[in-house]
């Protein structure tokens, strides 16, 4: 099994002095390569790629067009994140599914862009409450998963990290348990099992929904949580590191 991976998703967050002060705290905590990764705005991409050189901490960025150029005003495409030095795109975050309709179609488009400029889409899936409390949670992930693999491939999702963040524990302060999300976890193994063992045993599957310090460690000592997707946290460099360091000591 691979090793832990934390991504810290700055969302819509920041200023230059509070990315600045951020970016100057990560740069001191050091971490192992492939192992730390933060997805700031756009905007502060830049900043945080000059800060983390030769730090061990990537950067990547939250959303990417399907499109590679063109007249699609307002759009970054995935060429332009990777000649910036991006390492991974996050893609289909709920937020992004809900607020902006980003369909199964579009989140499948703009994966195949990141991938063919090398960037590492982490795609994101999850449930909301209604449906967790409807007993179709399993289910409803599955369709998600299967809705963009049945377009991109199995075999491209050994490029690719899967970020498991149900809906109701985004923000609230209620983290999945960590049965429930080893369950969702191993589901989402199997279903890419049914498909490639091989790609099934190589994806890294990340939790994210209010992990924060405090949780972190029992919710890695699950088998299949290979890391978290981190919101909240991430803004703040002790409780990130903490996170970094309970991965770190699994
Ligand atoms: P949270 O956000 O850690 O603040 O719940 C996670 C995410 O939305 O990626």
């Amino acid at each position: 099994m691979p090793k832990k991976f934390i991504v810290g998703n700055w969302k819509m967050h920041g200023s230059i002095e509070s990315v600045d002060a951020l970016l100057s705290g990560l740069s001191l905590m050091g971490a192992d390569a492939g192992s730390v990764a933060v997805c700031p705005p756009f905007v502060f991409i830049p900043a945080a790629i000059s800060a983390l050189k030769g730090t061990g901490v990537s950067v990547g960025s939250q959303n990417v067009s399907a499109y590679d150029q063109g007249a699609y005003t307002g759009e970054i495409s995935a060429g332009m994140l990777s000649q910036l030095g991006c390492k991974y795109a996050i893609i289909g975050h709920s937020e992004r599914r809900e607020q902006w309709l980003e369909s199964d179609q579009q989140l499948a488009a703009k994966f195949v862009s990141a991938q063919a400029k090398g960037l590492t889409p982490i795609l994101c899936l999850g449930e909301s409450i209604e449906q967790r409390e409807a007993g179709g949670a399993l289910a409803f992930v599955e369709r998600q998963l299967r809705s963009v693999v049945d377009i991109v491939g199995i075999e491209s999702l050994s490029l690719a990290v899967i970020a498991y963040e149900p809906v109701w524990a985004i923000g609230t302060g209620k983290t999945a348990s960590p049965d429930q999300a080893q369950e969702m976890h191993a589901h989402i193994r199997s279903v890419l099992a049914e498909l490639s063992d091989e790609v099934a045993e190589k994806v890294q599957i990340l939790y994210g929904g209010s992990v924060n310090a405090a949780n972190a460690a029992e919710l890695f000592s699950r088998q299949d949580i290979d890391g978290a997707l981190v919101g909240g946290a991430s803004l703040k460099v002790d409780d990130f590191a903490s996170i970094i360091a309970a991965a770190k000591a699994v």
